[in-house]
């Protein structure tokens, strides 16, 4: 059974790319077989894994506008057990494209139950709550989501919330909140303390106990073409992204 997860949040730079990258690349190097999905025109995620620009055809555009699963979508990353399929600034065309069809917020659905051999499915979405990101949440088991532990955190996170109902009562009643995963955390700030408490206060245990901290290598990475834990392992985030997806993993079958 492969299980998809969506990392969404429709702010923009709260650690959804960063997320996704690392939590994959973590899933990967505990043993699980991994496909991240570039849902995000920005393509970072495909940068992020090494991916230069004239290697991601088809992408994930290509898969939607021939609503037709493609084998040469997908491909190998430098991480051993971590597959893309990548997307390029064409995929913003895709807003208006899918807004004409029939069933437009099953298309990605459709795409991705052509993939078999996968332990997880991960969904780097687009800071919007368009259709992008409602076909993401319609074709995941669950969603996780990054919050910036920022002064805004909780700003938006209502809205998040309401679309997420309401995607579960209209296309896809299974899916639920995987968890909310602090990021960009800095212990040394009383603000963030505050705010982390804040978030715990509101939302409970759905709150992932690891955190993840402010850590220049997190940032650096991505210039590089290597995830984090490629790029130096032992830095502060590795080790918590690492920490992360073991926390993911512990928690299954915890929570209803
Ligand atoms: N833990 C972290 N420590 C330092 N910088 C981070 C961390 N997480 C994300 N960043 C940086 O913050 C910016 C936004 O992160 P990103 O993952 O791209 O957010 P989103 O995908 O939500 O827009 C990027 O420049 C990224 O490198
Ligand atoms: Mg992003």
């Amino acid at each position: 059974m492969t299980k998809i997860i969506s990392i969404a949040n429709q702010k923009g730079g709260v650690g959804k790319t960063t997320t996704s990258i690392n939590l994959a690349t973590s899933l990967s190097a505990i043993n699980n077989k991994v496909l991240l999905v570039d849902a995000d025109p920005q393509g970072n995620a495909s940068t992020g894994v090494g991916i230069p620009y004239e290697n991601r055809s088809p992408s994930l555009y290509d898969l939607i506008v021939n609503r037709e699963f493609d084998a040469k979508s997908i491909i190998k990353t430098i991480v051993p057990d971590l597959d893309i399929i990548t997307a390029n600034t064409n995929l913003a065309a895709s807003e208006i494209e899918l807004a004409n069809i029939e069933n437009r917020e099953f298309v990605i659905l459709e795409i991705l139950s052509k993939i078999k051999n996968y332990d997880y499915i991960i969904i780097d979405c687009p800071p919007a709550l368009g259709l992008l990101t409602i076909n993401s949440l319609v074709a995941s088991n669950s969603v996780i989501v990054p919050l910036q532990s920022e002064f805004f955190a909780l700003e938006g996170v209502s809205s998040l919330v309401s679309s997420i109902q309401l995607i579960k009562e209209n296309f896809n009643n299974s899916l639920r909140v995987e968890g909310i995963v602090l990021t960009m955390v800095d212990k040394r700030n009383s603000l963030s303390a505050l705010v982390e408490k804040d978030v715990r206060d509101h939302f409970g245990e759905i709150v992932y106990k690891t955190t993840i901290p402010r850590n220049v290598k997190i940032s650096e990475a991505p210039s590089h073409g290597k995830p984090a834990i490629l790029y130096d392992v032992n830095c502060s985030g590795s080790m918590a992204y690492i920490g992360l997806a073991k926390e993911i993993i512990n928690r299954q079958g915890l929570i209803k």
